[in-house]
């Protein structure tokens, strides 16, 4: 091995050494350093949608295969709630509805659109479009900001450190990854990681839009502020005061949450981000896994 290989080689293990040491203090802080025996009440859910291309769509399963509700638990430190519902969330305009009126919608129809979109700019620096991937009929969606580096190599949402981290959020709440559908705000990546300009969230609202119509999560779970200015029309909103608020989006249940990339970078937002898990839970009608 050339000695610069070796350099390479040596320098890339540290930096995964201490990104593993820093998932293991966030999960510690984040409460979720336990193994977690699985949901009693978990139902079978759909096959999970594969990325970039969805997966063979699931037959519609019955709302039976959602897991019936559980009795609601008690979260004794509940934020407090409001209510405010989204001025944008038309899950259909009038131009979507019109490309659509073919045949049914469907996460896997949606996909392959996003697959040759040019709606944008991102279309010629993208390597992959990141549609989202999950359970097709999930109780819970998570819609995160856009995807990163990794997320543009493979296609799949949510697979870098933020994604790992937001995986073991999704087990502390009970649910496996594919028990869910994690999806982004816009499907490909901006160079550099940048945030999105407000040009991009539009052109891409109306693939989230059908996705959502599509899913009918019983409540969407927010990841950082380009979701929730997006969801909620309004670019004003500022997560950190808007988090662990019970917001609507097409009369869907919207919690916002901390983004899982800020609490890498921030210790005190970890137990906070946990408390609008749990309410998310609440609202979901399911108790808090049980400690292995
Ligand atoms: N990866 C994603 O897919 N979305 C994010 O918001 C961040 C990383």
């Amino acid at each position: 091995m050339r000695n610069a290989e070796y350099g390479w080689a040596m320098e890339e293990r540290e930096a995964l050494a201490r990104n593993l040491k820093q998932l293991i203090e966030l999960d510690r802080a984040l409460g979720i350093d336990f193994v977690f025996k699985p949901a009693a009440s978990a139902a079978p859910v759909a096959a999970p949608v594969a990325a970039p291309v969805a997966a063979p769509v699931a037959a519609p399963a019955s709302p039976a295969t959602k897991p019936a509700p559980v009795a609601k638990p008690s979260v004794a430190s509940a934020p407090p709630v409001v209510v405010r519902t989204s001025p944008v969330a038309a899950l259909v305009t009038p131009v979507e509805a019109v490309v659509t009126t073919t045949g049914p919608d469907s996460l896997e129809r949606i996909a392959a659109e996003i697959a040759t979109c040019r709606a944008c700019g991102l279309c010629d620096t993208r390597r992959s479009t990141v549609p989202g991937e999950g359970n097709l009929q999930p109780e819970l969606l998570f819609i995160g900001e856009g995807p990163g580096v990794d997320e543009d190599a493979t296609g799949r949402p949510c697979v870098g450190a933020a994604g790992q981290l937001l995986t073991k959020m999704i087990v502390a709440m009970g649910f496996k990854r594919e028990d869910v559908f994690i999806a982004n705000i816009i499907k490909c990546r901006p160079p550099g990681n940048r945030t999105p300009e407000p040009a991009e969230v539009t052109a891409c609202m109306g693939y989230l839009r059908r996705q959502i119509a599509a899913l009918k999560p019983t409540v969407i779970c927010a990841l950082g502020n380009t979701p929730l200015r997006a969801l909620m029309g309004d670019d004003n909103l500022d997560i950190t005061r808007m988090r662990g608020q019970k917001l609507s989006f097409a009369g869907i249940t919207l919690i916002p949450t901390f983004h899982p990339s800020y609490l890498l970078l921030n210790d005190e937002a970890k137990k906070p981000c946990w408390e609008d898990l749990k309410l998310v839970l609440k609202e979901l009608g399911r108790e808090l896994p049980k400690r292995g």
